[in-house]
């Protein structure tokens, strides 16, 4: 198939504009040349499909997944379009297909979709490429299929085709709920922004020195004591395990894996203001709401500290159907180098007889970690490259292009500046492969873009963090290297914000897009850390 646009004319055009209240597409066909992250490959025609309430959905049958996938689009597209897209026969006269089979080679996660003035056929090899399919669906339909109300429009699409499959296997976002808490809610909207861009990874900071925020039920006072203070003194908060469990459902059933992470040995004054014995002087320290690193460490060499770490890897690794657990190991600079190292190999030993992967920040490659752990490098290629050569698999999350609460520019009221200013096309033009040139392609696993919450403390301010940041990296993550673009990307974001604003996103207006919609909202003012 030509990678190359082909773009129809039409008079849908004239339709589009006379119908009140809803953002439009000119022409449908361009929205095969809009969707981000960038398609491999896609050609449109001069056809048209319209959803309408006579429309089915065709799911694949004896596949719980895809009938899934079915529910899913159902109640995605349901709210916009008012229309019940209820299962029926492929023989009716308007129907969504979800098909499991075609191309092995566009793998677990890669689909077809095509269009047809009868309906539109997504083919996957797996369920979650029906998934992808749907979400690339999503864009080719009006900016409205976004909106949570009844819309009056027209939902039509041009015919085409797609190919389309994603470059990492590895696409995550992180978000710290220990600086200040986010409650379920507000993690389920962060999942249904990663799933839109096709990121399949949910890193949940789960503690720091300002929170603990997930309960332990054979280390109680972890979150009766450690969860109740947040930066700035703030509430705090905590998931119960049933509340982790609904977030891990709710994330799978996105195709999306909940990798949790208790930052050890540093980072831990939540967890010894709740026990002091897991300090070295056993003394009970004042609760920390300030935003320093490198101020606490558990006393790594205590019997007691290794039976704590034992539990609560072993709970956590209970209630976590993915493979990882994230161990943190990040900044512990008031751990001794040597106590440092022995303690990762012990905390490597009882995540692996968890029968669990160890994720660690780059800093924990001067331990003697196993092969195949996963290293995220966030700062020193040095170590980076130290955990490949141990036999590692890298994440990338190089801070200078990926810190999503890095300040956009010196005006940029949210966020810090210490890995710089970091403005849309910083966090779109650069490639996991080349930022590291001792790394061999092979070793990177792929991206995860964290967004630290010193600064931020509502969904509104971390989104506007987030947007449109994440949906660039999302690119880079998907999309191939030789199809991204810094110029036609910027088109591309300037066309995809009246999208952003029907999602209810408040993004930051970066001058460096050529935005086609009218501004919609200002920049959130900081409540300062
Ligand atoms: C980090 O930013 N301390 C991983």
């Amino acid at each position: 198939m030509s990678g190359r646009w082909v773009v129809g004319r039409g008079s849908w055009v004239v339709v589009a504009l006379t119908l009140a209240g809803c953002e439009h597409h000119p022409d449908p066909a361009l929205a095969y040349a809009g969707v981000i992250p960038r398609l491999v490959s896609a050609a449109s025609g001069t056809g048209r499909f319209t959803l309408t309430g006579s429309t089915v959905v065709v799911a694949s049958p004896g596949s719980e997944a895809a009938a899934d996938v079915a529910r899913y689009l159902a109640a995605t597209f349901g709210a916009a379009t008012g229309f019940a897209l209820p299962p029926g026969p492929d023989s009716a006269a308007s129907t969504i297909v979800l098909a499991l089979g075609g191309a092995p080679a566009l793998g677990n996660e890669g689909y077809d979709l095509t269009v047809t003035e009868r309906g539109v056929r997504i083919e996957a090899p797996a369920a979650a490429g029906l998934f992808y399919g749907v979400q690339t669906l999503r864009q080719l339909l009006p900016p409205a299929i976004e909106r949570p109300e009844r819309q009056r429009a027209r939902w039509t699409i041009a015919t085409g085709v797609i190919r389309d499959y994603p470059r990492y296997a590895w696409r995550g976002a992180m978000l710290d709920v220990s600086r200040h808490f986010f409650g379920v809610a507000d993690v389920k909207r962060f999942i249904d922004l990663l799933a839109a861009y096709k990121l399949n990874v949910l890193q949940l900071h789960l503690s720091d020195d300002q929170g603990w925020r997930i309960e332990i039920a054979s280390w109680p006072r972890l979150t009766e004591l450690g969860g109740l203070t947040a930066v700035g003194g703030g509430p705090g908060g905590f998931y119960t395990q049933a509340q982790y469990r609904e977030i891990v459902e709710y994330a799978r059933r996105r195709y999306i894996t909940v990798i949790p992470e208790i930052d050890l040995p540093g980072h831990t004054n939540a967890a010894l203001v709740a026990y002091p014995e897991l300090n070295c002087n056993g003394k009970v320290p004042a609760p920390y709401t300030g935003i320093e690193t490198g101020i606490s460490s558990l006393c790594t060499r205590r019997p007691v500290v290794m039976q704590f770490v034992a539990d609560v890897i072993r709970e956590l690794a209970a209630i976590t159907p993915g493979p990882f657990i994230h161990i943190g190991g990040d900044e512990a600079d008031v751990t001794l180098p040597r106590d440092y190292v022995a303690f990762i190999d012990s905390v490597q030993r009882i995540v692996r007889a968890q029968g669990k992967t160890m994720i660690g920040w780059e800093e924990i490659a001067s331990a003697p970690i196993d092969p195949g752990t996963v290293v995220q490098h966030w700062r020193s290629a040095d170590l980076a490259v130290t955990g490949a050569s141990k036999g590692a698999h890298i994440l990338m999350s190089p801070s200078p292009h990926v810190y999503l609460d890095m300040k956009y520019d010196s005006a940029t009221v949210l966020g810090q500046n210490w890995a710089g200013y970091i403005d849309v096309d910083t966090a779109y033009a650069w490639d996991p492969v080349t930022r590291i040139p001792a790394l061999g392609a092979d070793q990177v696993l792929g991206i995860v873009a964290p967004l630290w919450t010193e600064t931020v403390s509502t969904m509104k301010e971390a989104e506007y963090l987030l947007f449109p940041r994440l949906a660039a990296i999302a690119e880079v993550a998907w999309s191939p290297a030789d199809a991204r673009e810094w110029n036609e990307f910027s088109e591309r974001l300037g066309r995809h914000g009246a999208r952003m604003s029907a999602m209810g996103i408040g993004f930051y207006r970066s001058p460096r897009i050529p935005w086609r919609d009218a501004p919609s909202h200002t920049q959130p003012a900081s409540a300062g850390p």
